[in-house]
C-alpha cells in the first residue's frame, strides 16, 4: 500500500469542513454522479438480503451506507477516521460494521463474505505485486458463489483511446470546465503521492488471466458512462466459484 495516499485520505477524512464525496477523494461536482455508481454495482454485486457484504476501502461510506439496507450485514474496512466518520454517519444501522485498519495487516480469521466490493482503491497501491496479493486476499475471504467486484479501475491506456475519440474531447473539455470552476480539490494541500502503480490494458489483463488461473471466472466490464469517470475507467467482476455454474 502506498502509505502517502493511505495518509491523505486520513487526513481528509479528519477535515470536517469537507463533504464526504471530497473525503472519498473526488470533487464536489461529482456528488451526483457519485449516486449514480450504486445501481451499477448492485447489479453487478447482485447484492441482495441475504448478503454479508464487505467494503474493503470504504472511505466515509458513500457507497456502503446505502448498501447495507439492501444486505443481511455491511462491513467496511478503511483507515481510522473514515471510519469513525462512516460510524457517525449512521449510528443506529445494526448491521453496519466497521474496521479500521490497512487491509493488508487486517486478520479475519474464519470470516467470509458473499459479496466483496473494492472501489476505486486499487490505483491507491504501491505496485502491481501489491494489487495482487491485495485480490489474492479477497478472494481468499470470498464465499462459495459470491462475487467480488475490482471497480473504478484506472487503465492509462483506455483512458488515452477515449480521449482520441470525438465523445472523449469533449468529456475533456467539459471536465477542464468544472475543476476550473471548482477552484481546487482537497487533495491539493496534501503530499503528492508518487509510488503509486500503473494500471494499464497490461495489468487488468493480468489480474483477470491471474484469477482465472486460480479457478475463478473473471470478467473486464465496462462502466455506464454517466458515473464519475465512466469514459475511462472498468470495471472486473469475478465470481468465487471454482465449477461455473449454466450449461456448455
Ligand atoms: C477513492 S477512496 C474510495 C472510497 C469508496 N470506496 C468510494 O468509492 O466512495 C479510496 C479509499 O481506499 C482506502 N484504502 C486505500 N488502501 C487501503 C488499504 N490498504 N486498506 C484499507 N483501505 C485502503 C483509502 O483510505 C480511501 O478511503
Amino acid at each position: 500500500m502506498s502509505q502517502i495516499s493511505f495518509d491523505n485520505f486520513a487526513q481528509a477524512a479528519r477535515r470536517n469542513h469537507l463533504s464526504d464525496t471530497e473525503i472519498a477523494g473526488r470533487y464536489v461536482f461529482q456528488a451526483e454522479a457519485e449516486r449514480l455508481i450504486l445501481p451499477d454495482v448492485v447489479a453487478k454485486l447482485a447484492i441482495g438480503p441475504a448478503d454479508r457484504l464487505l467494503e474493503i476501502g470504504c472511505g466515509p461510506g458513500n457507497l456502503l451506507i446505502p448498501l447495507a439496507y439492501l444486505a443481511a450485514t455491511a462491513t467496511g474496512i478503511d483507515n481510522e477516521p473514515a471510519i469513525a466518520r462512516l460510524r457517525a454517519r449512521a449510528p443506529l444501522a445494526e448491521n453496519l460494521e466497521g474496521l479500521a485498519g490497512n487491509f493488508l495487516d487486517l486478520d479475519f480469521g474464519d470470516r467470509r463474505f458473499d459479496k466483496i466490493l473494492i472501489y476505486s482503491v486499487l490505483h491507491y497501491l504501491a505496485s502491481a505485486d501489491e494489487v495482487l496479493r491485495f485480490v489474492d486476499k479477497a478472494l481468499a475471504l470470498c464465499a462459495p458463489g459470491g462475487r467480488i467486484l475490482l471497480g473504478d479501475l484506472t487503465n492509462g491506456d483506455r483512458k488515452a483511446r477515449f480521449a482520441r475519440s470525438a465523445e472523449g474531447a469533449r468529456v475533456r473539455r467539459q471536465w477542464e470546465a468544472q475543476v476550473a470552476g471548482a477552484g481546487g480539490h482537497a487533495f491539493d494541500s496534501l503530499p503528492a503521492d508518487g509510488q503509486l502503480v500503473v494500471i494499464n490494458d497490461e495489468l487488468l489483463l493480468t489480474l483477470v488471466r491471474h484469477c482465472r488461473g486460480l479457478g475463478f471466472e473473471a470478467h473486464l466490464l465496462p462502466q455506464p458512462a454517466n458515473l464519475p469517470f465512466g469514459g475511462s475507467r472498468e470495471d472486473i467482476l469475478i465470481y468465487c466459484h471454482t465449477q461455473p455454474n449454466g450449461s456448455l
